[in-house]
């Protein structure tokens, strides 16, 4: 079977389950979290090398003071408590978004993290945290521009690859399978660059609900994707 080497995640719905639960949201991201370590255990088990999860975006902040510090102090006891799983799994934690807008304690657990994961191999897990691709195409672009008032570049110069370099990913391979649970049709400002040729899969099952079956399922789905590029 054809498997990406590289999955993104719009992990959403922690809100619909929680509803559905009769409990606070903040149980629908607990129990999110706890997705999360399934489906970093089934991207190992099918040897999948990069998993990247929209954990929080930057229109995200706009949420209740409440349902953001709940979601900053889980990121924050997260990276915490997991640390020794990530190592003892080979996993390399990465970072992508405006991370200077995160509370200073989780960004120095964050460089932490990162630091202790850094020689890890087996799977990258890339967070994207405070993350929108606007904002992201647009600092890339501000950077361009910068170079080129400098005369360090000139504007006929600057190729894709280039802007690429420029994003947070730079040095990151694209998304092969783009996965949304929830059912929601849209893409919510992630990695608008990076997705140009994903194949999408949209799932109705809440995030937190995410388990072996629905990952099989989006698996299946790609692995019978025919890939073509705009060349057929
Ligand atoms: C996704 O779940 C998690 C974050 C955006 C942090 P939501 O909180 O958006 O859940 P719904 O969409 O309200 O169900
Ligand atoms: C996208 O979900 C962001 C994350 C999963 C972190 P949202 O729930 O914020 O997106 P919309 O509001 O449905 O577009
Ligand atoms: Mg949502």
């Amino acid at each position: 079977m054809k498997i990406p080497q590289h999955i993104a995640i719009i992990m959403d719905g922690n809100g619909r389950w929680a509803e559905q639960h009769n409990v606070i949201r903040a149980k629908g991201h607990e129990n999110g979290g706890l997705a999360v370590q399934r489906a970093i255990d089934l991207c190992i088990e099918k040897g999948i090398k990069w998993l990247t999860l929209y954990a929080f975006s930057t229109e995200n902040w706009g949420r209740s003071k409440l349902e953001v510090s709940a979601l900053m102090h889980m990121l924050g006891k997260y990276l915490t408590e997991r640390l020794p799983e990530m190592q003892q799994k080979g996993v390399r934690l990465h970072a992508i978004g405006e991370l200077y807008m995160l509370p200073e304690r989780n960004r120095k657990l964050l460089r932490e993290c990162m630091d202790a994961t850094a020689d890890n191999q087996v799977l990258h897990v890339v967070l994207a945290l405070s993350y929108g691709s606007r904002q992201e195409i647009t600092a890339a672009a501000r950077a361009l521009a910068t170079k080129v008032k400098e005369g360090q570049l000139q504007p006929e110069d600057i190729t894709p690859e280039m802007l690429g370099n420029h994003l947070y990913t730079a040095g990151m391979p694209d998304p092969d399978l783009l996965i949304r649970t929830s059912g929601e049709m849209r893409i919510s400002n992630y990695l608008l660059w990076q997705i140009s040729y994903a194949e999408i899969h949209v799932t109705d099952t809440l995030w937190p609900d995410f388990d072996r079956a629905d990952f099989d399922e989006a698996l299946e789905s790609f692995a019978s994707r025919e890939r073509r590029y705009g060349k057929r």
